[in-house]
């Protein structure tokens, strides 16, 4: 078939018409377990219907205002965000990307405003932030920035999970002002840090006046049996990224701030027309009631130990497996080589997965996943992988 699009994509010739709950329906009637919610996007599972008839709702009222005017749904979410990650102010946009370019933003300003002339990010490597120049440049993928050079300055490089590296980098610069960096590592192949890494980070920037920023784009919303992934270190950040998730579907990302983040920007500093929209909104108002209303957070840890557990059983000795890893509903497969075209064989027996960081297979299923569902993915993973050549 002719397409029209830009080939930024290689998409599988599967054309979804529907979806309810773990479930996809194509156009051909066949029915599909998503085991990655559209890249870690419909937490609550397809069309959930709190959140369905909310926008139904909102948009049959009003869609759009602009930032112009007092938007009453944006005043709501921003205070049930920040008294949920006991943060202080939100910016709302409408993407990850956008999150990540508003903390990058805020971090230079807050840099400047303590006469810092060049401030600097530590960003981490096999990083991943989003597509747009500022967050390609944070990210630590040079496959991802290959072409799109030069690429955009103030970021210094440290490795995950090393402590030692950013107190190496701190007694070097002055111009430092903020460590960027994944609670657990998404694109990068599911990484999580050692335990107490996200504390440690936490104190070096309490020590040098750093911002410390999370990217929970991919790991917010509960993903990980948290609602937030570094809340498992009881700490909170200065600034916060969110999208994904936000609004199980519906586009919307957030920027939160505290501490020493708060009140960086000021009037014209920064910006968005749909930014915070009343749509937008209401998605993820409805997302959030849900969200709290259901002891979902603790589901996701007993189901997501389930399904790593049953992983590991059945996938741990097969030749090409080289590690089951993750937390809670995000959970890596790392194979010996490349592994794209373990997508198609899955989807053959009516399973969706996701490949990142081109040798790691990536489960984020809906939260709502039951053990039956885990059981599926396990077997088919295990035909497939057994089979694979
Ligand atoms: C951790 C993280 N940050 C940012 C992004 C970019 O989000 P978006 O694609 O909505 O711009 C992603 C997307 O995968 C992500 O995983």
């Amino acid at each position: 078939m002719s397409s029209a699009l830009m080939s930024t994509y290689q998409p599988l010739p599967i054309t979804i018409e529907k979806g309810a709950g773990v479930w996809l329906y194509d156009t051909e009637g066949n029915q599909y377990l998503d085991a990655f919610a559209g890249i870690a996007v419909c937490n609550l599972g397809h069309c959930h219907p709190h959140v369905v008839q909310a926008i139904q709702h909102q948009a049959s009222l009003l869609m759009h205002t602009s930032n112009m005017l007092t938007i009453a749904n944006q005043e709501k979410l921003g205070l049930q965000l920040t008294a949920l990650a006991h943060m202080e102010q939100a910016f709302f946009c409408n993407s990850g990307a956008e999150a990540n370019e508003c903390a990058i933003k805020l971090a230079r300003l807050y840099g400047h405003q303590r006469d810092i002339k060049n401030p600097s990010i530590i960003v981490m490597e096999n990083a991943f932030h989003g597509r747009t120049l500022a967050t390609l440049a944070a990210g630590g993928s040079r496959r991802a920035q290959a072409g799109f050079e030069p690429l955009m300055s103030g970021f210094v490089r440290a490795p995950f999970d090393d402590i030692a590296a950013l107190q190496k980098i701190a007694a070097q610069s002055t111009d430092i002002v903020a460590i960027l960096l994944e609670p657990i590592q998404g694109e990068g192949g599911i990484r999580t840090p050692d335990p107490h890494y996200l504390t440690q980070v936490r104190q070096l920037c309490d020590q040098h006046e750093w911002l410390m920023m999370v990217d929970e784009v991919q790991t917010g919303m509960g993903r990980t049996g948290h609602l937030f992934a570094h809340q498992s270190a009881h700490i909170i950040p200065d600034v916060m990224a969110l999208a994904k998730s936000l609004g199980n579907g519906f586009p919307i990302g957030a920027c939160l701030a505290a501490g020493r983040a708060k009140d960086v920007f000021h009037v014209g500093n920064h910006g968005s027309t749909f930014g915070g929209n009343p749509l937008a909104c209401a998605a993820a108002l409805a997302t959030l009631e849900v969200l709290q209303n259901n002891p979902l957070l603790d589901h996701v840890q007993q189901i997501g130990a389930y399904l790593q557990h049953q992983l590991q059983r059945a996938l741990n000795d097969l030749p090409r497996v080289i590690e089951v890893r993750g937390t809670g509903l995000l959970i890596g497969i790392e194979m010996d080589a490349p592994c794209r075209a373990l997508l198609a064989l899955c989807a053959k027996k009516g399973v969706l997965i996701s490949v990142t960081a081109e040798k790691v297979i990536r489960l984020a299923p809906p939260l709502i996943l039951t053990t039956e569902h885990a059981d599926k993915i396990v077997q088919v993973l295990s035909d497939v992988i057994s089979e694979w050549v």
